[in-house]
Parts: C-alpha cells; sequence; structure tokens
C-alpha cells in the first residue's frame, strides 16, 4: 500500500482553495475546503481536463474544458459530460502538514 507523503501546509492552501501537487509521480489537485483537505486526480474523467484549474463552488469542482462538475469529497462525476467518477486520495493533517496517500485500487 502506499505510504503517505507531505504535500503542503494547511495554511499554505486558501480556504476555499487548491493546489496542484506530486504524488508518487501523478499530479493531484489538493481541495481544501470548509476547514477539510480532499485530494483528487488532476484528472477529468471526460476527456483529460486539469481539474486543478476549475471554479469550486462549495464541494464541487468543474472542469475548465467543458463544465462537468465532480464532488471534491468523493471524486463522483455529478454532472455531464463527465459519467465516471475521478479518483480521490485519502488526506490527513498532522501538527500543521497535510499528508496524502494514492489510492491504488
Ligand atoms: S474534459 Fe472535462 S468536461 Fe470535458
Amino acid at each position: 500500500m502506499p505510504s503517505f507523503v507531505r504535500v503542503a501546509t494547511a495554511a499554505s492552501v486558501p480556504d476555499p482553495g487548491r493546489e496542484l501537487v506530486e504524488v508518487d509521480e501523478q499530479l493531484i489537485v489538493l481541495l481544501h475546503v470548509g476547514g477539510e483537505f480532499f485530494a483528487l486526480d488532476d484528472v477529468c474523467t471526460h476527456d483529460g481536463g486539469p481539474l486543478s484549474e476549475g471554479a469550486i463552488d462549495d464541494h464541487t469542482i468543474a472542469c475548465p474544458r467543458h463544465g462537468a462538475k465532480f464532488d471534491i469529497r468523493t471524486g463522483a462525476a455529478l454532472t455531464m459530460p463527465a459519467t465516471h467518477p475521478t479518483r480521490s486520495h485519502e488526506v490527513k493533517v498532522d501538527n500543521g502538514e497535510v499528508f496524502v496517500r494514492i489510492n491504488d485500487e
């Protein structure tokens, strides 16, 4: 199982906000919403759009290419044209540092 990788300090990411990070050579968008952190693949499942450049609205993020919305908490695809979830990853905050563990299932 992959291990947790430190990606940011909690104070460095605005709420709401995001930061593009690299974990185990994969691009991950770290999201800070409502006092919690979440992590998704930086890949829209419609056609590979960069979710890290999308607009955040409450717990959704919209792909900048064609507007598909995803649930920040789960990666679930909420609107067309995306029909498949993007991967979500485990996040923990320890002593002001944010760590992500890749979900390799
Ligand atoms: S690439 Fe994301 S909606 Fe098309």
